[in-house]
């Protein structure tokens, strides 16, 4: 059986992430969070205090290449994630861990070994994949290819909304911030940088509920069958 892969790329805040679960539960396809490997790198370089100026590339390289990580999907409870044994599922998701995953995301040889990684998670009958290169770099060939984009004012409100909710105290302004600098980051490097595939479907979603975004996904998906 041929695998269908659909990509979701966009920056932080966007809705891809809640977006790609529902169609990955609405289609019963696999699911790739890309930024939360990005998100294991940076807190395992951390960990290893590797993430100091001057960087010691090779150091990196062999940590990218021997990462322990297990994604442990749970019935109605998300996914679990760990590092090295240790569960981690609530500390990748804090600023700081994103910060340090778009520092190692602009490693060209640290993105290579993370590629077959991400490919391998291309399994029958499908798969939604969320990041930032999905359909530009990993899976060139998808045949759904979606770009969601927000202004940052709406970024920032979603991700404030979504700390609070986790029980973390957190400031807009701080959070806007912060987003600003990871976006321009994502979006200025030079390798795989954040933009839309020629061929992708771009929707802005700053005035629209979830579920209108997901009626028009949906729409697109199946007519790309
Ligand atoms: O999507 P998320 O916010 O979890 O991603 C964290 C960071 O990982 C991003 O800001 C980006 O620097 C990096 N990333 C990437 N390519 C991907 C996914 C994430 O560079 N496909």
């Amino acid at each position: 059986m041929s695998v269908f892969v659909i990509t979701i790329d966009g920056p932080s805040g966007s809705g891809k992430g809640t977006l790609a679960g529902k169609l990955a539960r609405h289609y019963g396809y696999h699911f790739l969070d890309s930024g939360a490997l990005y998100r294991l790198l940076g807190l395992a370089a951390y960990q290893a205090d590797l993430l100091q100026e001057p960087l010691n590339l090779p150091a990196l390289e062999h940590l990218a290449a021997s990462l322990d990580i297990q994604f442990i999907v749970q019935d109605n409870q998300g996914t679990q994630i760990l590092l090295n044994g240790q569960d981690v599922t609530d500390q990748i998701r804090t600023e700081e861990v994103g910060s340090m995953a778009s520092k190692v995301a602009v490693i060209p040889s640290l993105r290579e070994a993370l590629f077959k990684r991400q490919r391998d998670f291309a399994r029958a009958p499908g798969l939604v994949a969320d990041g930032r290169d999905m359909g530009t770099v990993v899976f060139p060939d998808a045949p759904a290819k979606i770009y969601l984009t927000a202004s940052a004012e709406a970024r920032a409100g979603r991700r404030v909304k979504q700390l609070q909710d986790m029980g973390v105290d957190a400031k807009i302004d701080a959070i806007l911030a912060d987003l600003q600098t990871r976006d321009k980051r994502d979006m200025e490097r030079t390798v795989a940088p954040l933009k839309p595939a020629h061929d992708a479907l771009v929707i802005d979603s700053s005035v629209l509920t979830i579920d209108q975004v997901l009626k028009t996904l949906i729409d697109y998906i199946d007519s790309r069958y």
